[in-house]
């Protein structure tokens, strides 16, 4: 059963008992502290720079956890290696941001075998659910179907024409985010012209765009971006090629990172799907929970929002990332 989890209060978090952790009773090292090995995708955008820092501040010593951290620069090989290097090190428990959905099984058993659990944040994999704790993430599906449905709304009833930047091929986000989107335009007289990865970064979101703006020109009505990131590079392809971004094409993105709502209020974007990258304190909770012997949920989802230029004048200035 899928649970929401609202805000969850440091000092419940602390309040935790660490007694019936797992084999080394939470504390490998020795040293009082839990040692939790975790697999970060990369560094591919604003969204992962702040879910880093949210998962960096709540496995922090203070919480009571030692930390390993790795990023795999979004090479499923050398994420898996860092999964079985955290293996070999004997960590207490594993949180893993899996940066495609396939190819996870082996590695998970292993884990399962040396009797550490494994958390999945952001996420998903195609693994069996039993080789894996819990799940803490978004609904990538809804995601995409909101922002499909922004698009169905304004354009769906006259010829629109629509390009859309993928996000890194083989993920859960892109995938899931595809499938929603796509569900939502279906039937309506929006034409999807071209949709190819940009690999979730500024740089290949500018360079797929240059690419479409060749081949379509002018015939560009509407860019859906898998993320704000790959929507902000597009902004330079499209200003290049003497257009105007928001109004010559409008422009749906999922994230609401700064730069993206910076270019949602500039009119730059036209909608923005929200992904909340803060959920370090509810891996946190989970992680202790798990290592405690207690029953938790397969799947935790945390709510998102969307905001038109609208709200992001407003909410900018309170915006924590
Ligand atoms: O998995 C979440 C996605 O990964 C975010 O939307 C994107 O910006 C990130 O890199």
């Amino acid at each position: 059963m899928k649970k929401i989890l609202g805000g969850l209060a440091v000092a419940g978090m602390m309040s935790l008992a660490l007694v019936g952790c797992s084999a080394s009773g939470g504390d490998s090292g020795g040293d009082g502290l839990i040692t939790v090995g975790f697999a970060q995708t990369g560094s591919e955008s604003g969204w992962r720079s702040a879910n880093t820092e949210s998962m960096k501040a709540a496995f922090s010593e203070e919480n009571g956890f030692k930390l390993v951290f790795n990023a795999a620069d979004n090479k499923p090989e050398a994420q898996i290696a860092a999964v079985r290097s955290f293996i070999n090190q004997g960590v207490d428990a594993i949180v893993i941001a899996p940066i495609v959905v396939d190819g996870w099984d082996d590695v998970l058993k292993e884990a399962k075998d040396a009797g550490i659990p494994v958390i999945l944040e952001d996420r998903t994999t195609s693994a069996s659910p039993d080789l894996y704790a819990t799940w803490v993430g978004l609904d990538f599906q809804k995601e995409g179907q909101t922002a499909g449905e922004w698009v169905a709304e304004n354009f769906g009833d006259t010829p629109t024409n629509l390009v859309v930047l993928e996000g890194t091929t083989g993920s859960s986000a892109a995938l899931d985010r595809a499938t929603g989107f796509n569900k939502a335009i279906e039937g309506t007289s929006i034409n999807v012209l071209d949709s190819q990865t940009g690999n979730f970064t500024r740089a290949d979101g500018k360079t797929v765009m240059e690419g479409f703006l060749q081949k379509y020109g002018k015939d560009i009505n509407v860019l859906f971006a898998h993320n704000d990131d790959m929507g902000l590079g597009a902004l330079d392809a499209i200003k290049a090629a003497g257009l105007v971004p928001g109004q010559d094409i409008k422009i749906v993105t999922i994230d609401a990172v700064h730069d993206g709502m910076q270019a949602l209020a500039d009119g730059e974007f036209n909608y923005i799907v929200e992904c909340n990258p803060i959920l370090g304190e509810q891996v946190a909770e989970i992680v202790k929970k798990v290592l405690a012997g207690e029953t938790v949920e397969k799947s935790y989802i945390v709510p998102d929002g969307a905001f038109t230029q609208e709200d992001a004048i407003k909410l900018l200035p309170t915006r924590p990332y």
